[in-house]
């Protein structure tokens, strides 16, 4: 099924945060990266679970058993969305950055003085601060450069991983500038020299379909907050490869997996907005099995998003005194997240002036200091992001452009 104006039409009908207007003038969630409205489907599945079976996990009575239930379910749709083989592949906690941070503790754990991490200059701080504070342990974290024109330079991700290296932690795709890195070829030098590889793909998995099975990471993390969801953290760990890691747990924790992870009670309310996510975005694919229509859906949805982000970013650009960062559309292989810098404006001036006209994007380097840095732009207060999600219209980003036009002919 091709995800078409039709469709887009029809899945805004599903999101009741789309209908709002401040002063008269209705919102256009251009804000995505950030995070994306919700359908009602998973308003509905998180007020269900606290109407019918609050309750805490693995007790003798019916709510618990029902919430034990809803959580494994959750895991097996995330396991169909990710491409896993199952759901005890699946992690949940609190967002990425937490479960990254415990993944990074555990894995240092195991590290000795001299070892080597490489991250990148491209990454959320999400998936470098979490490897950097290795360096407390005597570690060495090593950093691929980011080329001028938004792609990670692999001729220097192929110098820095050695047989030193013991992880290899990397973005899937920017949240500032859309750039899709290659993945493949970290994990094929990883590989190589037997280092673990960690993919960031908060920012790839509300674009494109995941394929844990092919891409075959040691760890993968995203957020369904993102992908329409409520904020709860995934985290994918290859059969085997949380097994033994020696994570901080309690005494009365589970050593399984994929529970030994997981500290704490989780958000089971949020846990089933989840599923409902999930099951939202299959229900626009196609497909006998779950996983076929997650696949469907999201290359239909991807498709149509690049269109519309393409078509902002070829007129954008054309603008007098617009910069435009990061790669164009001419490969599929690109994420619908544009930055901009406008000649004279500075970009929170720019998103304030913007979200006056109920227009919502963002300004800053939204967490990815480092590659705001590398490109000269954190002291002009970094750039202004426009994020294309399902439910956004041409009309929105034509509205979009002219307030951009009349802020840069200023
Ligand atoms: C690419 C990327 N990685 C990691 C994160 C952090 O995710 P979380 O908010 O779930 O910790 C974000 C959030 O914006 C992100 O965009």
């Amino acid at each position: 099924m091709p995800f078409s104006a039709i469709e887009v039409e029809r899945c805004r009908m599903d999101f009741p945060a789309l209908v709002r207007a401040e002063n008269g003038v209705p919102l256009a969630f251009l804000d995505g990266p950030a995070g994306s409205q919700v359908p009602e489907r998973v308003i509905a599945a998180v007020a269900q679970y606290y109407r019918t079976c609050n309750a805490n996990t693995h007790g003798a009575f019916v709510t618990s058993r029902e919430s034990d239930g809803m959580i494994a379910g959750a895991r097996a749709a995330v396991a169909a969305f990710l491409g896993a083989p199952s759901w005890r592949e699946i992690s949940f906690g609190a967002n990425m950055t937490t479960l990254n941070f415990a993944l990074a503790h555990a894995i240092g754990r195991e590290m000795e003085a001299g070892d080597e991490v490489v991250i990148t200059e491209l990454d959320h701080e999400a998936n470098r601060g979490p490897w950097l504070g290795l360096r407390e342990r005597g570690v060495v974290v090593r950093e691929v450069a980011l080329l001028p024109d938004g792609r990670l330079d692999a001729d220097d991700m192929r110098r820095k991983i050695t047989a030193r290296t013991r992880v290899v932690a990397i973005g899937y795709s920017s949240n500032a500038l859309g750039t899709v890195n290659d993945v493949p070829l970290a994990r094929e030098l990883a590989r190589a020299v037997g280092a673990r590889l960690v993919v960031d793909a908060v920012h790839y998995a509300p674009h494109f379909p995941l394929d844990v099975a092919a891409l075959d990471p040691d760890f993968l993390l995203c957020s369904a907050y993102k992908f329409y969801g409520p904020h709860v953290g995934i985290l994918y760990a290859r059969p085997g490869a949380l097994d033994r890691l020696r994570t901080d747990k309690l005494r009365t924790q589970e050593d399984a997996v994929p529970y030994r992870i997981e500290t704490g009670t989780l958000n089971h309310a949020a846990i089933a907005g989840v599923k409902a996510a999930v099951e939202y975005i299959a229900s626009w694919g196609e497909g006998a099995t779950l996983r076929e229509r997650l696949v469907s859906a999201m290359t239909a949805i991807g498709a149509r998003e690049h269109e519309l982000a393409a078509f902002y970013w070829d007129s954008v650009r054309k603008l007098p005194g617009v910069t435009a960062w990061g790669q164009d559309f001419s490969s599929p292989r690109r994420a619908p997240t544009i930055s901009v810098t406008i000649a004279g404006v500075r970009p929170d001036a720019a998103a304030a002036a913007l979200g006056e006209k109920g227009l919502l994007v963002w300004d800053g380097d939204f967490y990815a200091a480092r590659a705001i840095e590398v490109l000269g732009l954190a002291e002009r207060g970094g750039v202004l992001r426009t994020g294309i999600s399902m439910y956004n219209t041409s009309a929105e980003v034509e509205r979009l452009l002219a307030a951009v036009a009349e802020l840069a002919a200023r």
